[in-house]
């Protein structure tokens, strides 16, 4: 199996160096424990004073027909290899305070804590997750029936991680052996200013 540990400046904990995106994931079921456990993790993450304002949608393929539509809410590029995934699952954010006529600014930042929190506990799990923001907006509103005061986020594929050879295109083959970077440091952390690199990192 394709393991692509980060290249870390310090060493982090294996379940944050390990963490990474695959497409080829194996026709094995998720246990709906560990299913439980990773929608477990979200329901636990911060967020700006506790609004909590995210929901899930999830699928698995013990019902296909409940699969297949929400598979059919992905982006074609996405379907290519999301087909193999066990578990799908749509991420939503409640951009307004409940109750108040008031933007909630940090509602898509704490959908991004719940379901950061889920990928880690999947990684704890010898599940992996590779989320996806290649989605049919307005066909989830639909199929789902998405209340007005919720906006779909993403979709997050989850499974256990197999031979990049399940997948059937070369271009998804391909990127699965590209290798994970990141900006360096430097070109992130500032002190002082923005943009002047913090030389203690
Ligand atoms: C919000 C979000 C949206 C993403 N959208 C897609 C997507 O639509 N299709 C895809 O193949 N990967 C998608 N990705 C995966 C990223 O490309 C991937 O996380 C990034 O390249 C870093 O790789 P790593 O997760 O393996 O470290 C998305 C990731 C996030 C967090």
């Amino acid at each position: 199996m394709l393991e692509k540990p980060a290249e870390t400046a310090v060493p982090l904990h294996d379940l944050l160096a390990r963490r990474w995106s695959p497409r080829a994931l194996v026709d094995r079921a998720v246990e709906p424990e560990k299913l439980l456990a990773l929608l477990e993790a979200g329901r636990w993450a911060a967020s700006s004073n506790n609004g909590q304002p995210w929901a899930f949608i999830v699928a698995d393929k013990s019902d296909q027909a409940a699969y297949d539509a929400m598979l059919s809410c992905l982006m074609d590029g996405n379907q290519s290899w999301a087909f193999l995934a066990p578990v799908l699952m749509l991420t939503f954010v409640e951009p307004i305070w409940r109750g108040q006529d008031r933007a909630n600014v940090k509602a898509m930042h704490d959908v991004g804590m719940a379901t950061a929190m889920m990928s880690i506990q999947a990684e704890a799990l010898g599940l992996r997750t590779h989320h996806m923001g290649g989605i049919h907006r307005d066909k989830i509103r639909e199929t789902y029936a998405v209340p007005p005061t919720f906006e779909p986020v993403s979709a997050i594929a989850i499974g256990y991680q197999g031979d990049e050879a399940l997948l059937p295109e070369e271009k998804d083959r391909a990127r699965e052996a590209n290798p994970r970077t990141r900006k360096p440091l430097e070109e992130i952390v500032f002190a002082g200013k923005f943009g002047t690199p913090a030389t203690r990192t």
